[in-house]
C-alpha cells in the first residue's frame, strides 16, 4: 500500500504568500502581519486591502477603497429575484451559493481571468447585502437599503436589523470579519485553488468554497457551537453534558483544530470582544457557559477552543440568526479565498493528485467480446 496521507494532513501542496500559520507559535500571520494586531487596530477593508494587494492601505488608498466599496453595496434585482423564489426554510449558505452563482452568471467580465481582482471586489462589496437580506427575508422582513455614510461593518449590521449598532457591536464585528478572513489552505480555500486549477472562472471557485464552508467540520462549526449552547442551557450542566459527550465519543464543536494543536492564535481577541458584548447585552449567563465548557473540556482532555468557539455566542448576542453565522463567515473568507484564487492563477498547475485503488481486480461486463474491441495503444506512465 502506498504511504497515502488521508485527509491530505500534513501534506505542503504549494507556497503562499498570503498569509503564515505557525502551529508551534500559535501564530497566524496576513502578508506577515499578526491577525490579532489587525483586528484591533484595523477596518476590515484594510485587512480586504491587505490580502490583495500585499500591503495595508496609506489613508488615500482606504478612503479610495471605501468610496468604491460603496458603489457596489446595492443588491442587484436579479439576486433578490432568485433569493426571493427560494424557500424561507433553505439553509442560508444554500441561499449564498445560489447567489453567488447568479453574480457569477450576470457579471459581464465573468469570462475574463484579468478581471479577477476587480469581481472579487465586487463580490466582497454586495456579499453584506445578500447574507443581511436572507437574515431579514428568512423572518418575513423587508430589504434595507445601504447607507453610504457609514462603514462596511457598520453598513453590514445596518442592513441585517434596520437600526444603528452600538459602536462597541460594530467594533466586535469588524474584530470577527478580520479573524475569519484568511487561514492559509483550508478545506474551502484549497477548494477554491483546485477550481481555479482547472482555469475555472473565479465566482465558479468561490460557489465551490462556499460549499466547502458549509460543513460542520469547516465553517458550519460556527452554527453547530449554539447548538451545543442551546443543548448544555446553563453553566452548572456543562460538566455533565461535555461527560456524556464525550462518553458517546462525539466532536466537541468549536474545540480543536487542524493545524493548531496547543490553541488558537485568535481565540483571545474574540473571546475578549465576546466579554465586551455580555456586559453591553448584559447577558453574563452566555460568558458562564462558554468558560464552564471550557474548563469541563479542559479538565477532561487537552483540546482548546477554537475561533467559532467565541465567534458563535458573540454573533447570537448580536441578533444574527444560528443558520446565518457561516454566511457572515463566507462574507469575511471572501476575501483570503479571492487573494487564493489569484495567486493560484498566476503560477497555475493543475490540482489532480493521485489515489490508492481498493476496488475489485479488472474483470469483464457479461457479454462483451474482448476480442472485437478497438485496439487500444495507449501508453499510461502513472499508476492508479
Ligand atoms: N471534540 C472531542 N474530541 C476531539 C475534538 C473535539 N472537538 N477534536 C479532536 N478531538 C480528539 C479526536 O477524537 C482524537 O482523539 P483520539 O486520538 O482519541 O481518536 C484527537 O482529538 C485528534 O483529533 P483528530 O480528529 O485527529 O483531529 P483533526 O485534526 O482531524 O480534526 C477538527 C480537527 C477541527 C476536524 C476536529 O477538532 C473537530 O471535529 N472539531 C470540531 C469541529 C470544529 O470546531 N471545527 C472548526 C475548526 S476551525
Amino acid at each position: 500500500m502506498a504511504d497515502i496521507k488521508k485527509g491530505l494532513a500534513g501534506v505542503i501542496a504549494d507556497t503562499t504568500e498570503i498569509s503564515k500559520v505557525n502551529p508551534e507559535t500559535n501564530s497566524l500571520l496576513y502578508r506577515g502581519y499578526p491577525v490579532q494586531e489587525l483586528a484591533l487596530t484595523q477596518p476590515f477593508e484594510a485587512v480586504a486591502h491587505l490580502l490583495w494587494h500585499g500591503d495595508l492601505p496609506t489613508d488615500e488608498q482606504l478612503a479610495d477603497f471605501r468610496a468604491k466599496e460603496r458603489e457596489h453595496r446595492a443588491l442587484p434585482d436579479a439576486v433578490q429575484t432568485v433569493m426571493d423564489a427560494l424557500p424561507t426554510t433553505a439553509h442560508p449558505m444554500d441561499v449564498v451559493r445560489t447567489a453567488v452563482s447568479i453574480l457569477g452568471a450576470s457579471d459581464p467580465q465573468a469570462e475574463d481571468a484579468s478581471a479577477d481582482l476587480d469581481k472579487a471586489f465586487r463580490l466582497f462589496a454586495v456579499l453584506p447585502a445578500v447574507v443581511s437580506y436572507e437574515q431579514r427575508r428568512r423572518n418575513g422582513q423587508e430589504l434595507v437599503a445601504p447607507r453610504d455614510d457609514l462603514d462596511y461593518a457598520a453598513n453590514f449590521l445596518w442592513m441585517s436589523f434596520g437600526e444603528e449598532a452600538d459602536p462597541v457591536v460594530v467594533d466586535a464585528f469588524n474584530q470577527s470579519m478580520v479573524l475569519y478572513a484568511e487561514h492559509s489552505f483550508n478545506a474551502s480555500t484549497f477548494t477554491a485553488r483546485v477550481i481555479t486549477s482547472t482555469l475555472a472562472d473565479l465566482h465558479s471557485a468561490v460557489t465551490g468554497a462556499v460549499g466547502a464552508l458549509k460543513g460542520h467540520l469547516h465553517g458550519g462549526a460556527n452554527e453547530a457551537v449554539m447548538e451545543v449552547f442551546h443543548e448544555v442551557g446553563s453553566a452548572d450542566r456543562a460538566d455533565a453534558w461535555m461527560q456524556t459527550a464525550l462518553d458517546e465519543k462525539r466532536k466537541i464543536m468549536g474545540f480543536g483544530h487542524r493545524v493548531y494543536k496547543n490553541g488558537d492564535s485568535r481565540v483571545p481577541t474574540m473571546r475578549a470582544a465576546l466579554e465586551r458584548l455580555v456586559e453591553h447585552y448584559d447577558r453574563p449567563d452566555m460568558l458562564d457557559i462558554y468558560n464552564a465548557l471550557e474548563r469541563a473540556m479542559a479538565d477532561r482532555k487537552p483540546i482548546k477552543p477554537n475561533l467559532d468557539f467565541p465567534s458563535g455566542p458573540a454573533y447570537a448576542l448580536m441578533g444574527f440568526d444560528v443558520p446565518i453565522f457561516t454566511p457572515l463567515f463566507v462574507a469575511a473568507r471572501v476575501t483570503g479565498w479571492t487573494a487564493h484564487i489569484i495567486e493560484q492563477r498566476a503560477n497555475n498547475a493543475l490540482i489532480r493528485p493521485l489515489s490508492e485503488y481498493v476496488g475489485p481486480d479488472e474483470r469483464h461486463v457479461p457479454g462483451v467480446d474482448t476480442a472485437a474491441l478497438p485496439e487500444d495503444t495507449s501508453t499510461i506512465e502513472e499508476t492508479e
